[in-house]
């Protein structure tokens, strides 16, 4: 059954079109601010991966691909200095590791996607793996959690907080790190794993003050009271949990488990006191 194309689609594939434009206009182009193709090498000397007779509008493309997957300029990987002439850039000239540190990745990425991914069995793959793919604008594809980590075990809590913020302010809504509830939590979890319970402790503070209404994060800092051995502090932050997540069974039951421990303690503690007294017991 066929119908009369509605105007519809027309008027969808021009405001997509018009839209593609901007994106184009306003991407940033390293290469144009440096000059861009007017002062393109006149040959190119030294490509070993891609074609010799590859058109520089294509080079350029795949140049530009590299500088937006790292967040990096031309010369993180060439030799040329920011702001002066791209005319004066040695891009063929191999002296900089992060060259050829990008030729052993172009060479991982064309494996994984001619030796590996086109071998799976049925419909073509989706996806082909590229440089963004695990780059997301970082030189460094760090996940969050783990870089927090890193920095708190060399430098201590203050400077993962510190981190934490630095990174949010640049480039919270991007897609380089994961800002979401769960990050702070895990990175929390590891260090605790490794007996750094108090910077642990900073890393939940701090995650409560961008969700202040975090389940997840009210049982992590219960556990952690636990840990710390302030099991009143603990019962407070399950009790939270129950106020935000009323269903949830497990913390119910933990809540009550922790609650009887604490009596019995408790009890402990006055029959203890009594015998130091020299009180009779009852
Ligand atoms: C992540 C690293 C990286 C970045 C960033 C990068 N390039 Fe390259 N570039 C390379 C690699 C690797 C080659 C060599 C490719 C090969 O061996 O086939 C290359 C080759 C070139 C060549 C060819 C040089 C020759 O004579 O052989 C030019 C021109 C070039 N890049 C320009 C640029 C420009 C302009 C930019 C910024 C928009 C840029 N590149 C950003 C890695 C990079
Ligand atoms: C499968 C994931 C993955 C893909 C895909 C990938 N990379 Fe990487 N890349 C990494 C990892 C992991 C590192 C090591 C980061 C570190 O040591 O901090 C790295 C490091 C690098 C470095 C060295 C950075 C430095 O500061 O020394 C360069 C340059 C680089 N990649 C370029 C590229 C380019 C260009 C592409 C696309 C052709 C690409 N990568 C694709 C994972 C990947």
């Amino acid at each position: 059954m066929q119908t009369t194309p509605s105007r519809e689609p027309r008027t969808a594939i021009l405001a997509l079109t018009a839209f593609l434009a901007i994106l184009v206009i306003l991407s940033p182009s390293p290469a144009a601010a440096q000059g861009g193709p007017p002062n393109w090498p006149p040959e190119l000397k030294n490509l070993q991966i891609f074609s010799p007779d590859t058109p520089p509008a294509e080079l350029i493309d795949k140049m530009k691909g590299f500088t937006a997957a790292l967040g990096v300029r031309c010369q993180f990987c060439h030799v040329g200095e920011e702001g002066q002439p791209i005319f004066t850039f040695d891009f063929a000239s191999d002296e900089k590791p992060e060259k050829e540190a990008a030729r052993l990745m172009l060479r991982m990425v064309q494996s994984i996607n001619e030796d590996h991914l086109s071998k799976l069995e049925g419909d073509e793959p989706v996806l082909e793996v590229q440089c963004i793919t695990c780059h997301r604008g970082t030189a460094h594809p760090e996940q969050l959690h783990d870089l927090l980590v890193r920095v708190a075990t060399t430098d201590g809590a203050n400077a993962a907080v510190a981190k934490y913020a630095e990174l949010r302010e640049r480039h919270y809504g991007g897609q380089s790190y994961d800002f979401a509830e769960q990050t702070l939590v895990r990175a929390a979890g590891m260090l605790a794993v490794k007996g750094d319970v108090e910077t642990a402790s900073s890393l939940i503070q701090l995650n409560l003050e961008h969700f202040p209404e975090s389940a997840m994060t009210f049982g992590a800092l219960a556990q952690l009271r636990q840990l710390q051995g302030d099991n009143e502090a603990a019962i407070v932050a399950l009790k939270k949990v129950l106020e935000l997540e009323p269903e949830n069974g497990r913390v119910q039951a933990m809540l009550q488990e922790l609650q009887e421990l604490q009596k019995a303690q408790e009890i402990e503690q006055m029959e203890g006191s009594e015998e130091e007294s020299g009180e009779p017991k009852r």
